[in-house]
């Protein structure tokens, strides 16, 4: 896949962007942000258990950092030890891309440098952002990716649509996320196709249907219970 997107503007006045190639824009034109903090943050990370201390967190689709820049926002504020992993293998490759996104004048203006350091970082190597949030990026297609299994609390399941990427969300890539998850671990998607709430359910995922994020009925939480 050759990466040259464009930058667009969403309804809650967020970035997104859009690649002509497959027809598909990173996120939601109805809020790029108010997508990924319904999807990840507020139904991903906010329904761990406060009780936990460490959470352990792999995003598939690292493209342009906002739900990394979210929860490294979201780690700060609540003083939530964090380890984020995320996979990519079509990296955004010109700085100009990603220093334009307006994420960090809408999110928080001191996550400049961070936000930056997410797309500069080195691949495959473990980086501290903060004392509280290490950083690790796998330049990978998650299909080839190998991770150690029971180890996430959350998985961020954030690729392209099922009718532009299937391979992405056919059963083994499924089962795949449910052997990286710890018991009581979950994913979250913005996905409601009921052909994917099959493939979960039939892996072994406990699936819950929640409300969509502005311009989507629904979107997948599935446990590994
Ligand atoms: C919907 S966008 C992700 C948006 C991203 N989470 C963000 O906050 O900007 C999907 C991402 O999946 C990436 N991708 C494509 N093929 C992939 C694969 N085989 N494995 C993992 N990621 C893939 C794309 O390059 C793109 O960055």
């Amino acid at each position: 896949m050759k990466v040259s997107p464009e930058i667009k503007i969403t309804k809650d006045g967020s970035n997104t962007l859009f690649l002509q190639d497959i027809d598909e824009h990173y996120h939601s034109v109805h809020g790029a942000i108010q997508e990924s903090l319904h999807v990840f943050i507020k139904n991903g990370i906010q329904k761990i258990s406060p009780n936990k201390c460490l959470i352990n967190i792999l995003e598939i689709g690292f493209g342009t950092g906002l739900n990394a820049l979210l929860t490294l926002d979201y780690s700060i504020k609540k003083n939530l030890e964090i380890n984020y992993h995320t996979i990519e293998p079509y990296p955004l490759e010109d700085p100009k891309i990603w220093s334009a996104l307006n994420y960090c004048e809408l999110i928080n203006k001191n996550l400049n440098n961070q936000f930056d350091l997410f797309h500069r970082s080195d691949w495959n190597k473990e980086i501290l952002m903060t004392s509280f949030f290490s950083f690790l990026k796998y330049k990978s297609k998650v299909e080839n990716c190998i991770l150690i299994p029971n180890s996430y609390d959350v998985i961020y399941f954030d690729a392209f649509s099922p009718s532009s990427q299937p391979e992405l969300w056919n059963e083994s890539v499924l089962e795949k996320m449910f052997l990286l998850l710890k018991k009581n671990g979950f994913l979250v998607t913005y996905c409601s196709k009921g052909i994917v709430k099959r493939k979960l359910k039939k892996i072994g995922f406990v699936i819950d249907s929640l409300p969509g994020p502005p311009g989507k009925r629904e979107m997948t939480f599935a446990k590994k219970s």
